[in-house]
């Protein structure tokens, strides 16, 4: 793995935000993610005797379970602490203190923090490898990892293709570091679908142009302007615990609602994807269409975690 992107002080590499990882690291994660996938008995226990903690002060399934079931399949161990009220954090410890504290006894640390700028500023204190599980409404990388993974696994390519966002974009973090993850790729094309109150927030816009002069975006508020042109669809759920009040989220929530009729408008090999968890934007019926590829995404987003654990501690 290139090694060159981030060091603390204490030489150890973390991931706190998409660009993080290299354009070349992307595609080293994924070809080891394919190897584990093809034969996971050979990385059953390269893990064996480390240890991972994952420290989520904002609710979560997928991301932390996905973690730690990543380490278990590789052999490794896990401590978790999922209920911030049962921590010290409850007692007023700050959050340098904590990473210090559990960087000590783990190999490997996962933070997920209702605070945008967290993971960074706990990076600067992490002893051991620190992983951005998600902060406020900034960045996910490794959904990031996950979403590119699942687009170069169904489409072959992550290049020359049209991606439409759907639902949350101010608020979605899986869309703020997939969207700069993905202008680093060769003749993308963006489709933005949202309603007013809740489109990608202008310095996003802001830096895709800069990074690339040529970047296509349009934003469209109907979902029927930007499915049929859509090689994927990333349906996002309106972030609702990000709202100031709950009166913007019951306008807003049932905004946009994929169903089997609206998707007869897509193309035949395009992919639906959602980070998951999906509340309403999706309808259960969808599921069957064999373009629904969000379950299948969520197993990718395992084996390239897997992965991504394997570089960061070194053990392959
Ligand atoms: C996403 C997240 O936490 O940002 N979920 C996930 O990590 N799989 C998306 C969401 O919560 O809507």
């Amino acid at each position: 793995m290139n090694k060159a992107t981030r060091y603390t002080k204490s030489g150890c590499r973390h991931i706190v935000d998409s660009l993080d990882l290299s354009p070349a690291e992307y595609a080293d994660l994924f070809s080891l993610a394919t190897k584990i996938r093809a034969a996971p008995s050979e990385y059953a226990s390269i893990c064996h005797g480390r240890l991972m903690a994952t420290l989520f002060y904002e609710p979560s399934t997928r991301t932390r379970l996905s973690f730690e079931a990543a380490m278990l399949r590789l052999g490794g161990r896990v401590l978790t602490v999922a209920d911030p009220a049962t921590s010290a954090v409850a007692k007023g410890e700050t959050l340098a203190d904590t990473i210090r504290t559990v960087g000590s006894y783990a190999d490997i640390v996962v933070l997920r923090h209702p605070k945008e700028g967290a993971a960074r500023l706990a990076a600067l204190y992490a002893p051991v490898p620190l992983i951005n599980g998600g902060d406020g409404a900034r960045e996910h990388p490794t959904q990031t990892l996950t979403d590119m993974f699942t687009i170069q696994h169904f489409k072959g390519r992550l290049s020359d293709l049209t991606v439409a966002f759907c639902g949350d974009l101010r608020y979605g973090r899986t869309v703020h570091s997939l969207i700069r993850a993905l202008t680093r790729c060769r003749g993308m094309r963006f489709i933005l679908i949202s309603p007013q109150e809740l489109r990608l927030p202008a310095q996003i816009k802001e830096e895709i142009k800069a990074a690339d002069p040529q970047a296509r975006i349009e934003e469209v508020t109907a979902i029927e302007d930007g499915l049929p042109a859509a090689d994927v669809l990333y349906m996002t759920r309106i972030q609702k615990e990000r709202f100031f009040n709950e009166e913007d989220y019951i306008k807003l929530r049932d905004t946009y609602i994929l169903t089997p009729e609206r998707l007869a408008s897509a193309k035949q090999d395009a992919i639906v994807m959602h980070p998951l968890p999906r509340v309403t934007e999706i309808a259960a019926a969808v599921d069957s269409d064999e373009r629904a590829v969000y379950f299948q995404q969520a197993r990718l987003g395992m084996l390239v975690r897997m992965a991504l654990i394997a570089r960061l501690l070194e053990v392959i």
